[in-house]
């Protein structure tokens, strides 16, 4: 079972969940996809193999990408089509060496042209350029059960926190049992 997602009152624009295996993960990926608005950045974090490249083919697979989405860590960045009138931009930035790569990959340009983009270690340098993001937090962090993850989602910026409702209802509706919003009243 999935642990109800939670937004505490000392934290409104955090929301944390608990899921026992990949549905649970991808469940928030395409709840996140569900909102997503063109020029948008989500970045991603977790340590090696905490699910980054998996939640991002769960949300591709939502926008309707039907290619495989698979790592791109020795190419910085891939470009995907979806069937929502938007690129989809996945980066991996572990292998990243300077600063000046960021800018090289152009990201702010694709952004304000329209793309989304979803960041794998995207803390090394992407917040510096683009405050304005959603930053998800993935931990494997039930040695007991090896496909539990712990998940926090974080609203920096107006743009996300305007659809924070919006996100936190889509993920309690698709978690079960949880509580973090009320799911009955978007059914
Ligand atoms: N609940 C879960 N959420 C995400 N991945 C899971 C889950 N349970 C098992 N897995 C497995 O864990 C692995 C996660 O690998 P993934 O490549 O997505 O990690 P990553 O965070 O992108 O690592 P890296 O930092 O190397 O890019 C996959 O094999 C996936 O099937
Ligand atoms: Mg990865």
């Amino acid at each position: 079972m999935s642990s109800p997602a939670v937004v505490s009152p000392e934290e409104p624009f955090v929301l944390r969940a608990g899921v026992s295996d990949l549905a649970g993960t991808a469940a928030v990926a395409i709840s996140v996809a569900g909102v997503l608005r063109a020029g948008d950045l989500v970045l991603l974090t977790g340590e090696l193999g905490a699910g980054k490249t998996a939640f991002t083919r769960a949300l591709a697979g939502a926008l309707g990408v039907r290619e495989p989405v698979t790592s791109p860590t020795f190419t910085l960045v891939r470009q995907y089509r979806t069937d929502v009138g938007v690129d989809l931009l996945h980066a991996d930035l572990y292998r990243l060496e300077q600063m000046a790569e960021v800018l090289d990959l152009g990201l702010h340009e694709q952004l304000e042209d329209g793309a989304v983009a979803v960041v794998e270690w995207g803390e090394r340098g992407v917040p510096a350029l683009l405050p304005e993001h959603l930053a998800i937090t993935l931990a494997a962090d039930r040695p007991e059960r090896e496909t539990a993850r712990s998940i926090e989602l974080r609203a920096v910026g107006a743009p996300w926190r305007e659809r924070w409702a919006e996100l936190t209802r889509a993920v309690a509706s698709r978690l079960p049992g949880s509580t973090a919003a009320d799911p009955g009243r978007q059914r």
